[in-house]
């Protein structure tokens, strides 16, 4: 049951749902891709605007600079990290929020039905899709949304925020670890409980909480052999071509069933406790769920446990991608010169990056050379992400479990989750607090795909939740 001061702030959520949508269409209007050189300027354009929005309705923040990156050859200054508080009174719990503002490239001619940085509605399905909807702008602007009602209401928040909103995360949160170890005694001092709100629920009905992640441990395997590319009339059957390297070695990583052949990467996954087993069981999923999501029916198991699992708790190896292969329409006869393979594991308790760089760089090793080609091979690990895993019997659980059952009727369900956010082990293992997934969207959302939504509807009411969880948690112990 929502108290007299929660019920005034739903209200005015929903009686301000034109305005909130508003400020959802500014956001997504800015094109904040952190992985593409060329969409810098707007990632410093996204962190201006949200340190205005903030600065506005009274919070002290500033942007804090993470440095320069390396990104396709360029050295650029990385997105700046947006940290400000709100409120600071001593009688008050103090909770992190955190969030990120880049998103995810995205082209209209990938498939896109509409100009994805223009949020565009669908007035019959309750849908506004736009790049970065419901990854992660749509969930950011709900703190800000709940701290702008509150003070339109006359309510007072009750607990203190510190925000922390990043623009790398889809790059591998760059920067971020540092400047949490740095800000430990600082900015990040006297906190007592973790929120981000970067996920989604298992469906499209019933809501979940998140205690988990997965790690990821990325990788490029390139493969180098002739001085340029090469007509292959005159030297197919000539030369080592390094694009069938490549294939001989990339096919040597999982099975088309999702089984990954590298040897010791199974061993050091965490056994499957009969008490984890029993949760696969009670939370609401079908195998539908999945064919929703991906708009096809190409799970690799009927059995909704194994699919939860093999989401969940275990490890993934999936290839993503070939740079410097020929991919444009056509019949070009071209043997490429040189090849990027590009491969990532999701790594799972009590897998760490480090362990798994060094049985795949093994495996690589010993695979190629049994190759025995000429051409030369290099494995580069990119900096990986550990994976998380808090305690759900916590008052942040228990908090945001009460506020959801306010704002949607139901009790949520409890996942883990197969995506990553670097940050959450990071902020679980320095600020040694409890940290709580509370998503926003859905499952078929379409996070980094074509055609990126938010339902109004999981908007305006994952605005109340924010709010509420705020006011469970002020009192829970
Ligand atoms: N919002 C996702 C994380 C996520 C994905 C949570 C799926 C729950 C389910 C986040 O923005 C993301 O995509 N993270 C990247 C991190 C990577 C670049 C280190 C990911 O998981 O690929
Ligand atoms: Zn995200």
């Amino acid at each position: 049951m929502a108290t007299p001061e929660q019920q005034k702030f739903a209200t005015q959520i929903d009686a301000n749902q034109q305005a909130l949508i508003a400020r959802l269409a500014e956001a997504v209007a800015i094109p904040s891709v952190s992985g593409d050189a060329r969409y810098r300027k707007a990632c410093f354009d996204m962190a201006d605007w949200l340190l205005a929005s903030l600065t506005k309705l009274g919070a002290k923040g500033e942007l804090r600079p993470l440095g320069k990156q390396n990104l396709e050859g360029q050295q650029i200054e990385l997105p700046p990290v947006i940290l400000a508080d709100y409120g600071n009174d001593p009688k008050k719990k103090t909770i992190l929020v955190y969030g990120h503002y880049d998103v995810q490239p995205a082209l209209k001619s990938d498939g896109w039905e509409h100009e994805p940085f223009k949020l565009t509605f669908d007035e019959k399905s309750g849908r506004m899709y736009g790049r970065g909807s419901t990854d992660d702008k749509g969930p950011i602007l709900g703190w800000i949304n709940v701290i702008e009602a509150h003070q339109q209401v006359g309510v007072d928040l009750p607990v203190n925020l510190k925000i922390c909103f990043e623009g790398m995360e889809e790059s591998g949160s760059v920067g971020l670890d540092d400047l949490v170890e740095k800000e430990k005694d600082a900015f990040f001092k006297g906190i007592d409980a973790i929120c981000i709100s970067d996920n989604y629920w298992l469906g499209t009905k019933k809501p979940c909480l998140t205690h988990g992640l997965r790690g990821i441990q990325y990788f490029k395997l390139a493969i180098n052999g002739p001085g340029a590319d090469l007509h292959s009339g005159v030297f197919g059957g000539v030369v080592h071509e390094p694009m069938t390297d490549l294939f001989a070695i990339m096919s040597k990583l999982v099975t088309p069933q999702g089984k990954i052949l590298i040897p010791g990467i199974n061993e050091l996954v965490a056994p499957l406790t009969d008490e984890e087993k029993k949760r696969y069981d009670v939370m609401e999923f079908q195998i539908s769920d999945i064919d929703e999501a991906t708009g096809s029916q190409t799970a690799i198991s009927d059995e909704k446990q194994q699919v939860l699992m093999g989401r969940m708790r275990y490890p993934s190896l999936s290839l993503h991608g070939i740079e410097g292969a020929f991919s444009e329409p056509g019949t070009k006869t071209v043997i490429p010169s040189r090849v990027v393979g590009k491969f990532s594991v999701r790594l799972v308790p009590d897998m760490t990056p480090e362990k798994v760089v060094e049985v795949v760089e093994k495996y690589i090793n010993e695979e190629w050379k049994k190759l025995g080609s000429k051409n030369t091979m290099r494995l580069d690990a990119e900096p990986g992400g550990k994976p998380w895993l808090a305690d759900p019997n916590h008052y942040n659980y228990r908090a945001a479990s009460k506020a959801t059952e306010t704002v949607y009727g139901v009790k949520p369900d409890l996942t883990r989750e197969g995506g990553s956010i670097p940050v959450s082990l990071t902020f679980s293992e320095i600020l040694g607090k409890n940290l709580l997934l509370l998503p926003m969207g859905r499952s078929n959302d379409g996070a980094h795909s074509i055609n990126e939504k938010l339902d109004i509807s999981n908007y305006i009411k994952g605005t109340q939740l924010l709010g509420l969880y705020l006011h469970e948690v002020a009192n829970a112990a």
